[in-house]
């Protein structure tokens, strides 16, 4: 038995799939819970807790001085303005939104050593969609193999992935999901203008995922803050594309299916969300700026940060996880990898308080407070193990496979043979 399942005893039945996940018992915060009267009348509270956690990013890296080669820009602006060195971009055809979003999601998986079909939610932030519909998290669903999950696609920006972990709590204490699997995925690089040196340094792409469990130990996403703007949504937006201005000769001659930003009026909003929001959601769980031990904020821009979380709040710089110089913004991805690096970095440990804050278009905003209360400990990784898996994700293959070559046999027959008497009827009626 792995050091994580041995930390983890008794899951008592109480939920919609009598499964719920016991984590460590380093968190005291009672508040903010939701519950069920058991049989013999007793109170059972209810705590959504981060019990895995997962990121991938792609292969191709592009420095500053690579886009030197591309844009009129320099290292030493990108670097001083910004903080950003290099980024992650998914140059291979294959590498998108869903198939990062499905590699960090089996990462997060693997840490709770959860299988995909014990999972009921998939939430996807994402601000670079696969498509206006299908949502990606449904493509996510099925190359997980995730078959009793219903997934859908979340739109808030950067925000986004803050937004997914409260509507996660909230699907969690309402007794409705065991497991929801929260993931911001994003090829951003397949929508900034390679022209435009005021946007393409910003952003990279990559994945990341966290899987939120029911919990009968105190502590997990303890208060959430969301908000939204929408005055200011010509800020930043991807203007063509979507129903106000359809695809078009026109539009992408024009370059309206690319990210246009006002960069300095985003800046102003950012540095002023960020610390309202941390303050806000603080005061929500109970807690003071002193009591914070990590504020993983969106890693949009390191002067951001600055002039909010350490300036206006005050936090020093050793409690606050900063990773943007290796990924750029990768929008909703941002935070859920700063976390995977901020637990190798060894920097969050159990009992901990952690603010998530991220701001975004919309424009929107975003802040979380978390009891850390799972041990960090990655399971045992053996050969048994995983070929299991290996097995599992091959199946999950071949189900989806076997499901498309169906239908597509199906559709060969004529409609009449398909709907019978129920079409002639209709026709004669
Ligand atoms: N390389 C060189 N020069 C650049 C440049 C680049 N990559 N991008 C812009 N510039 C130029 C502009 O053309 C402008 O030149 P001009 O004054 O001759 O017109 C000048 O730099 C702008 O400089 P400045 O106003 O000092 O930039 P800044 O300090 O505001 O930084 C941003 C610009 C974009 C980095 C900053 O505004 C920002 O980070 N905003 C928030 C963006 C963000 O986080 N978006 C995502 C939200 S989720």
């Amino acid at each position: 038995m792995s050091e994580q399942q041995s930390q983890q005893p008794n899951i008592h039945a109480n939920g919609a799939s009598g499964n719920r996940h016991r984590t460590g018992s380093n968190g005291n915060s009672e508040q903010h819970s939701a519950g069920s009267t058991g049989p013999a009348g007793a109170f059972s509270p209810r705590f959504a807790q981060i019990v895995g956690w997962g990121y991938h990013v792609p292969e191709k890296v592009i420095t500053n001085f690579d886009l030197e080669q591309i844009v009129d820009t320099k290292d030493e602006w990108i670097r001083s303005r910004t903080g950003i060195e290099e980024r992650h971009v998914a140059a291979a055809p294959s590498e998108t939104s869903a198939t990062l979003g499905i590699l960090a999601g089996r990462a997060a998986l693997e840490m709770a050593d959860v299988t995909p079909s014990k999972v009921d939610l998939i939430i996807c932030a994402t601000s670079s969609p696969e498509h206006i519909f299908p949502s990606t998290a449904s493509i996510i669903q099925d190359g997980l193999g995730a078959s009793n999950a219903g997934a859908f696609d979340l739109s808030a920006a950067c925000s986004g992935f803050v937004y997914g972990l409260s509507m996660a709590r909230g699907h969690i204490l309402a007794g409705d999901a065991e497991y929801v699997l929260v993931i911001g995925a994003e090829t951003l690089s397949r929508i900034v203008d390679w022209t435009d040196r005021t946007t393409c340094v910003l952003f990279g792409d990559g994945s990341g995922a966290v899987l939120v469990a029911a919990s009968d130990v105190p502590g997990g996403i303890t208060a959430t803050v969301l908000g939204s703007d929408g005055s200011g949504a010509d800020l930043l937006t991807v203007p063509a594309g979507g129903s106000a201005m359809p695809a078009s000769l026109e539009t992408v001659s024009s370059g309206g299916h690319y990210i246009k930003m006002d960069g300095t009026a985003v800046f102003r909003f950012a540095t002023r969300v960020m610390a309202e929001a941390t303050r806000q959601v603080l005061g929500k769980a109970g807690l003071s700026v002193d009591d914070v031990d990590l504020v993983i904020p969106h890693q949009a821009n390191v002067r951001i940060i600055q002039n909010s979380v350490f300036k206006q709040l005050k936090i020093p710089e050793d409690k606050v996880f900063i990773n943007l110089q290796k990924y750029g913004n990768t929008s909703t991805a941002s935070i859920p990898i700063a976390l995977c690096e901020a637990i190798e970095a060894g920097k969050i440990k159990p009992g901990d308080n952690l603010v998530f804050v991220g701001f975004g278009a919309g424009l929107t905003w975003a802040a979380c407070a978390i009891k850390w209360s799972v041990p960090i400990a990655k399971p045992e990784e053996t050969w048994w193990r995983n070929t299991q898996r290996q097995a599992a994700y091959q199946a999950a293959a071949a189900r989806s496979m076997w499901k498309r070559a169906i239908r597509r046999v199906y559709s060969q027959f004529p409609a009449k043979s398909r709907w019978g008497e129920r079409k002639e009827e209709s026709e004669a009626g």
